[in-house]
């Protein structure tokens, strides 16, 4: 089948045909989620926190985040693979947020995501003028968690939606291809949808979005916490347990390994 692009992104969205984005962080699961169909795979750099286990997505670095990226391409998708920029990775300036997009780029990323709204517009601008499309991402933004005072719902107040208006037209304008909305209302998110013409992917943003994304260790029950947003699709954490210890036991009553298996 075709390799999605930021073409058919579009077309999607003008059809009103919901996206769906789904996160993946190595070459197994990247070729999984490409075979149930998804429209894009989000290296996300909630990587760190479910497949590294730091205590956060602030620990994330640009060599995890393009030995992962790799991983993801080898996998050689059709889905369109986009890469977190991880913590630090853009801030400091337009040159050291193209360079790193670039690197992202180069390892196998066929567009890069970033965390913010109008102070980051001018990087944005920077980074889709070197020819790499961009997606912004509003409303909880765990990387500012600390600025945000913790992983609060937004878009509460009147003033908090006007803002990520202001923000989600700011990126709009600077050439983001879409905007990611985390945990938003979603009276809050269907009012940010409606006011670009870019579409937004919902995570904890309610039903009013052009489109939905989630975690691929919540999707499954991997992860060791799962925000109250996520939906539980699987219990593969138990399905592991029990595949192991079958194994173990196995082992030590002398079972596995039997004549299929011995050569
Ligand atoms: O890192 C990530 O997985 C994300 C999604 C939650 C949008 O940014
Ligand atoms: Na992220």
């Amino acid at each position: 089948m075709k390799k999605v692009t930021i073409r058919d992104v579009m077309k999607k969205y003008k059809k009103g045909e919901r996206i769906v984005m789904v996160t993946a962080y190595d070459y197994s699961f990247a070729r999984l989620v490409d075979q149930a169909g998804v429209d894009m795979i989000l290296v996300g750099d909630s990587l760190g926190m479910v497949v590294l286990g730091y205590p956060s997505t602030n620990q994330v670095t640009m060599e995890d985040m393009v030995s992962h990226v790799a991983a993801v391409a080898r996998a050689n998708p059709r889905a369109m693979i986009v890469g977190d920029m991880p913590f630090g990775s853009y801030e400091a300036s337009n040159e050291e947020a193209v360079r790193n997009a670039v690197a992202l780029i180069r390892a196998g990323a066929e567009a890069v995501k970033l965390e913010g709204g109008r102070e980051i517009a001018e990087r944005v601008r920077a980074i889709v003028n070197a020819g790499i499309p961009v997606m912004g991402h509003l409303g909880l933004t765990p990387q500012k968690r600390h600025i945000l005072g913790g992983y609060r719902l937004r878009g509460k107040t009147e003033e908090e939606v006007q803002e990520m208006i202001e923000d989600a037209k700011a990126l709009e304008e600077a050439g983001a291809f879409s905007i990611v909305l985390e945990f938003v209302k979603s009276e809050a998110a269907k009012r940010i949808t409606e006011s670009v013409n870019i579409p937004t992917i919902c995570i904890g943003a309610g039903p009013h979005c052009s489109g939905q994304v989630l975690v691929i260790h919540d999707i499954l029950g991997l992860a060791p916490f799962s925000p109250p947003f996520a939906k539980k699709y699987f219990d593969c954490a138990n399905a592991i347990v029990k595949a192991v210890k079958e194994f173990a036991e196995e082992v030590r009553e002398g079972k596995f390994p039997g004549e299929e298996h011995s050569f």
